[in-house]
């Protein structure tokens, strides 16, 4: 009956029937504890709160959507499992980089009991803010990898995703531009997501990993080698020697997995009028691809805003 109640929509005492809904993005939105969420995902983080059962040696892969989450997976699988494959003969040759780590709060075909399947290390993603973590799973030793961007660059990233989400009604640009702006959007206040995790990174720096796409961009050899050495599977100096790093990173480059056919044909998802096709996530992989969508007004406008919003938190996004 419980499990029911969270699914079902219409019942009195549904948990998501309490919750603020707002319209606006591909679909109607619910307030969650300061954080919009799709109210299918809110249903469930809400469920997963007291049902998941975390491992010590949990490794979660956190991200702001449209930030990189597609990167870090594949990054994340091809460190965690280098000496499992060969480069020439990857599974990220055959699958999709969001297929090889699921996503906690985005249970495959609906079975929540998958990630329990799964041999320990595991490798997990989120899109859960911190503060909405399920028990026990901040606080078992697991680490944590968040990954956050230009909210500039993200919010153009979203835009397109949501367009492609939801063809038949388009959301117009500054409307969307607004929302985002506001702080209502999926998984937003954006810049509260990124916020909490990084305060906890500097809390605890062993936790936490905070990185930024501008940066593993610039620099992604160096990220490659911070991201082995965090997950506990640092490169062996003949590792470096031999040029693994380099290989991890041209194998999950955007321009390799973009060409890819199996990342470039078919769904991910098919739900209704939704349809989420595996080519949504490679769209171009630039920093800084927003001043061709978006005047200089409009950057400077949402740069003020999370300037203001971040005042005095030391954290500058
Ligand atoms: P753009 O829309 O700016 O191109 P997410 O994976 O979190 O949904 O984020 C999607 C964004 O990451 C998209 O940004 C996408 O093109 C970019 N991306 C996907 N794979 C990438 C990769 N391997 N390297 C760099 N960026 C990548």
């Amino acid at each position: 009956a419980m499990e029911g109640s969270a699914t079902n929509s219409h019942g009195t005492d549904d948990p998501l029937s309490k919750l603020p809904t707002r319209e606006g993005w591909s679909e109607p939105l619910v307030l969650y504890k300061n954080y919009w969420l799709r109210p299918r995902f809110a249903a469930t983080i809400m469920r997963l709160q007291n049902t998941f059962e975390a491992r010590h040696d949990d490794i979660v892969l956190a991200t702001n959507p449209k930030c990189g989450t597609t990167w870090i997976k594949a990054l994340a699988f091809a460190i965690t499992n280098r000496s499992r494959y060969e480069f020439g003969n990857h599974p990220l040759l055959f699958r999709h980089p969001q297929e090889v780590v699921p996503f906690l709060e985005i249970p495959r075909d609906g079975d929540m009991t998958y990630v329990e399947t799964l041999p320990s290390p595991r490798l997990l993603a989120t899109h859960m803010p911190l503060s909405l973590f399920p028990n026990f799973l901040a606080t078992c030793g697991c680490r944590i990898v968040y990954v956050c961007r230009d909210p500039k660059d993200a919010f153009v990233s979203r835009w397109h995703f949501e367009k492609k989400l939801h063809r038949e009604h388009s959301i117009d640009f500054e409307a969307a531009f607004n929302m985002f702006s506001e702080g209502f959007s999926p998984y937003g206040p954006f810049w509260e997501h990124c916020l909490e995790y990084w305060r906890e990174s500097i809390a605890c720096p062993n936790k936490i990993l905070f990185l930024k796409y501008e940066d593993m961009m610039s620099e992604p050899v160096k990220h490659v080698i911070r991201l082995a050495t965090f997950l506990g599977v640092p490169f062996s100096i003949k590792e470096e020697e031999d040029g693994i790093p380099e290989e991890v990173v041209r194998l999950c480059s955007f321009d390799k997995l973009s060409s890819l056919d199996i990342n470039q044909t078919g769904d991910m998802v098919r739900r209704g009028n939704i349809i989420v096709e595996k080519s949504v996530f490679f769209r171009k992989g630039k920093v800084g691809d927003w001043v061709n969508h978006m005047s200089q007004e409009m950057g400077r406008k949402l740069d003020c805003i999370v300037e203001e919003k971040l005042k005095g938190t030391g954290f500058v996004l």
